[in-house]
């Protein structure tokens, strides 16, 4: 998704702007650009691809000034060019913008027909001739932007400098908006990583705010115009320590936090010392009659797994949607219904906008997300927090496993409050909970070979990952892992389904990733991987030492996990998935951080 950063400031901006703005990379982008506010007026530099291409136009064509604005494009209305790359200028107005202006096709033939001429393929090309038309009719800039704000119909952030004035401006509209307070300089990003160089002193804008920022001040206004305040929050230094540190990728870094994302995140529900599962008060599972779960990518997967959990330990019955197919299929709303969104970024165009519809339809709505001041956590009844950390690389590893470690804990607390589970087996099951970080350690040591079946991998036009309950939505999870950063096609598949048509694939050159660990199932699974082998299918088959052991001679090779309850046999098969793969991705030499196409948050529908 893009990137915003905006500077008004003492010194000069550009080269502050470009560290802002690598610190957004992680959010994907096809496009880079600055501009500031000099003597001479507006000067832009912009071009195509990474940021180091901007740095060398920057090299050979500096851009000073103290007030400036930069941008990383995620292409949505035209295509990845420099021309199309923000910031756009009209006039006096130099604007960036993250979102969609759903209303731009009549807003630029209006525009068009008062002899405005534009040069790029964008939506965003239009706020900057409305900002700069209402300038020139005689409007002040705070007026301008203003005005213009209220023209617009869709989702935007938005940064704008004025040629004429000293003077930083900011509107949010779906698309987050953090303003940093900083010494002596005001900053405006997309989210609290871009500002923690700057400041740690933020505050976060609420849909319809808009804000002036001159060098020592920040004012803000609600959509109406009326000064709000908001309060201001010192973000986390977590959030500044967005380095690689001694890992090649943030991915591959972020595999090997989990262990403690995991503990950080159970910690926020299950009290070691007093063998106690804690619920938000406002989440009585008694009163719950079923769950609507609404996702998106791995969340979603998190959500699949999830039911599995609440039908076996709480007799819980529990519905996943996709988000962005939800609200437009009517779905009947039953009373007792919890609509729980779960979101690494609290963000997510499609499963807020989800999560806004069940509120309109009088459900409770609880939100369960990894960003706990991000739009879902604060639309939502309730917020049901996640403790990752910043998860910077664009496929998403620590957040799935924080997410599924709160679920986890969820399902006990209900499965005790609804009296499937007795208080010996609560007490059993939060054991089982607190063993989680400890074997994933255990899972994340077998890298090495995991690397080594990663080579059987790359030459793959298609991988087929199969499991049954759980393991089937993990399959699925496994499979996006691979194709989003592998560029490989891969499809998950319930191990049962095989024979009722996706056998028809097997041959030599299609290997099979079975999640299968010695479990009730395991049998039945086996009895698939089978079928497979015997039409010279190459299997991998992830499982613990039994399972692996009554496998010897049927599969091409194994990945071995640790022996776990069924309660956290996802959590901890999970590691394994995402290790093969980052290996393969790497050895393939994909961009695994930031894979094409791709963005980290997906703020537009
Ligand atoms: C995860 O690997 C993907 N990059 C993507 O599917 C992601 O899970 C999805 O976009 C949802 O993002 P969210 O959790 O921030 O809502």
């Amino acid at each position: 998704m893009c990137g915003i950063l905006g500077l008004n400031s003492h010194h000069d901006v550009a080269e502050h702007l470009i560290e802002g703005l690598k610190r957004l990379e992680y959010r994907g982008y096809d496009s880079a650009g600055i501009a500031t506010v000099t003597d001479e007026g507006l000067q832009r530099r912009r071009a195509s691809g990474k940021i180091s291409n901007l740095e060398a136009v920057l090299r050979d064509r500096p851009c000073p000034g103290s007030l400036g604005i930069g941008h990383t494009r995620w292409a949505t209305h035209g295509a990845p060019t420099e021309t199309n790359a923000h910031p756009h200028l009209s006039g006096r107005v130099a604007l960036v913008h993250n979102g969609i202006i759903e209303n731009y096709r009549e807003l630029k033939t209006e525009l068009e027909s008062q002899g405005r001429v534009f040069e790029s393929e964008t939506d965003t090309e239009v706020i900057a001739h409305l900002i700069d038309m209402a300038l020139d009719a005689g409007h002040s800039p705070a007026e301008a932007f203003h005005q213009a704000l209220g023209r617009l119909t869709g989702a935007f952030g938005l940064a704008v400098i004025f040629a004429e004035d000293r003077l930083l401006m900011g509107a949010r509209q779906g698309s987050p908006l953090v303003v940093g307070l900083g010494e002596n300089e005001m900053v405006l990003g997309s989210d609290a990583i871009a500002v923690a160089p700057f400041t740690r002193r933020v505050m976060y804008l609420e849909d319809g705010d808009w804000c002036v920022l001159s060098q020592s001040d920040a004012h803000i206004f609600d959509a109406q115009g009326v000064t709000v305040q908001r309060p201001v929050k010192t973000v986390a230094a977590s959030a500044a320590l967005a380095e690689k540190g001694n890992y090649r990728h943030f991915m591959q870094k972020e595999i090997h936090e989990q262990p403690e994302a995991i503990s950080r995140t159970l910690s926020a529900y299950v009290n070691a010392a007093r063998g106690d599962i804690a619920v938000p008060e406002a989440l009585d599972f008694n009163a719950v009659s079923r769950i609507q779960i609404i996702a998106c990518g791995t969340a979603y997967y998190a959500g699949a797994v999830a039911r599995d959990l609440f039908a076996r330990y709480a007799h819980l019955p529990v519905d996943i949607e996709v988000a962005s197919e939800f609200r437009y299929r009517t779905p009947p709303m039953t009373p007792g219904t919890l609509s729980m969104a779960i979101s690494q970024s609290g963000e997510t165009a499609d499963t807020l906008a989800a999560l806004k519809w069940c509120k309109t339809q009088g459900l409770q709505t609880a939100a369960l997300v990894n960003v706990h001041e991000s739009s879902m956590a604060r639309e939502a009844d309730i917020m049901l927090p996640t403790h990752a950390g910043p998860e910077i690389g664009v496929a998403s590893t620590k957040a799935f496993t924080a997410q599924l470690s709160a679920l986890s804990a969820l399902v006990v607390a209900a499965g005790r409050a609804r009296g499937v589970l007795s208080e010996a087996q609560t007490q059993e099951a939060i054991q089982h909970l607190l063993e989680v970080p400890r074997l994933c350690v255990e899972a994340i040591e077998c890298e090495t070979q995991t690397e080594a079946i990663a080579h059987q991998l790359l030459d793959a036009q298609s991988v087929l990952y199969i499991g049954r309950g759980a393991m089937a939505s993990l399959a699925y999870e496994g499979a996006l892992k691979l194709k989003e950063i592998s560029y490989i096609h891969a499809e998950g598949y319930a191990a049962g389904e095989l024979k009722h048509g996706p056998i028809a694939l097997v041959d030599e050159h299609t290997p099979i990733v079975a999640l299968a660990p010695s479990d009730e199932v395991f049998e039945k699974t086996f009895s698939n991987i089978q079928e497979v082998a015997a039409r010279s299918g190459k299997i991998i088959m992830i499982s613990d030492a039994e399972g692996l052991k009554r496998a010897e001679g049927v599969i091409t090779a194994g990945l071995e996990i640790p022996a776990s309850d069924p309660l956290i046999t996802p959590l901890v098969a999970t590691p394994s998935i995402q290790m093969l793969a980052y290996h393969t991705a790497r050895l393939k030499g994909a961009d695994v951080d930031q894979p094409r196409n791709l963005a980290k948050s997906v703020t537009v529908e």
